[in-house]
């Protein structure tokens, strides 16, 4: 599923983000990523998601070296993952359902395909209710799952997650979780970036920490 070896990643101006990385995470485990600020747990999540290319090592998704994909390999690849960003970035005047919508218009599905699927990750994520509502007139909570709902849409097997709890209350990082733990019920093998000490000791999944872009054992 996910396999990386020796990576490291060199942002320019010389900061070593991510050094010497070896992870394994077989299909569907539930893993956390943590580690304080400047860790590196984005810099491995954008790397996952081909944003950013690995300085050294390898990576590989599904058996496919992600390295060495060619430009235009790289949206293809990225369909099959869904990734959640601490901010969001949800266009704010769109309804919640357009911008579920918009990832499957952009693959050129026919109308009432998108339809179907949209209204389906909306209803999986509770917000069958708030669909016609523009994102930005919704509260964080929502907000975050309209982007769960998003990352879900395609199915992806793979479903990367950054500080998904960073901007909630607890109680909603809660239910956060849970839709994360029924996705992963699903088949979907989950990686979560977090530095919430509270919600790595509620559950019983594996723990990745970094410390200085490194693996700790
Ligand atoms: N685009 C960039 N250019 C240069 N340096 C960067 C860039 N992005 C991140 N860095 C540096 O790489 C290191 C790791 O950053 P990263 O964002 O991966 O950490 P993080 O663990 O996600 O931190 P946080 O918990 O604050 O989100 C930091 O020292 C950061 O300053
Ligand atoms: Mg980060």
């Amino acid at each position: 599923m996910i396999q990386m070896y020796h990576v490291t990643k060199s942002y320019p101006g010389g900061v070593e983000a991510l050094v010497d990385i070896t992870l394994h995470v077989p299909r569907g485990e539930f893993v956390f990523l943590t580690g304080a600020s400047g860790a590196g747990k984005t810099t491995l999540l954008k790397l996952l998601f081909c944003a950013e290319p690995p300085t050294r090592g390898q990576i590989l998704l599904n058996g496919r070296n992600a390295a060495r994909l060619r430009r235009a390999a790289i949206p293809l690849l990225r369909r099959q993952i869904g990734m959640v960003f601490q901010d969001f970035r949800l266009l704010p005047r769109r309804s919640v359902f357009e911008n579920v919508a918009l990832a499957l218009e952009v693959m050129g599905l026919p109308r009432r395909e998108i339809r179907r699927r949209a209204s389906e990750a909306l209803a999986w994520v509770g917000l069958e209710a708030r669909q016609a509502q523009p994102a930005i007139r919704t509260s964080g909570g929502e907000q975050q799952r309209t982007a769960i709902a998003r990352a879900l849409v395609n199915e992806p097997y793979l479903l990367l997650a950054d500080e998904p709890t960073g901007n909630l209350d607890p109680d909603i990082s809660l239910e956060v979780m849970e839709l994360f733990k029924r996705v992963n019920a699903r088949g979907t093998t989950v990686l979560v970036a977090t530095h919430n000490r509270d919600l790595v000791t509620r559950y019983p999944f594996r723990t990745v920490a970094l410390e200085k872009g490194r693996l700790l054992a």
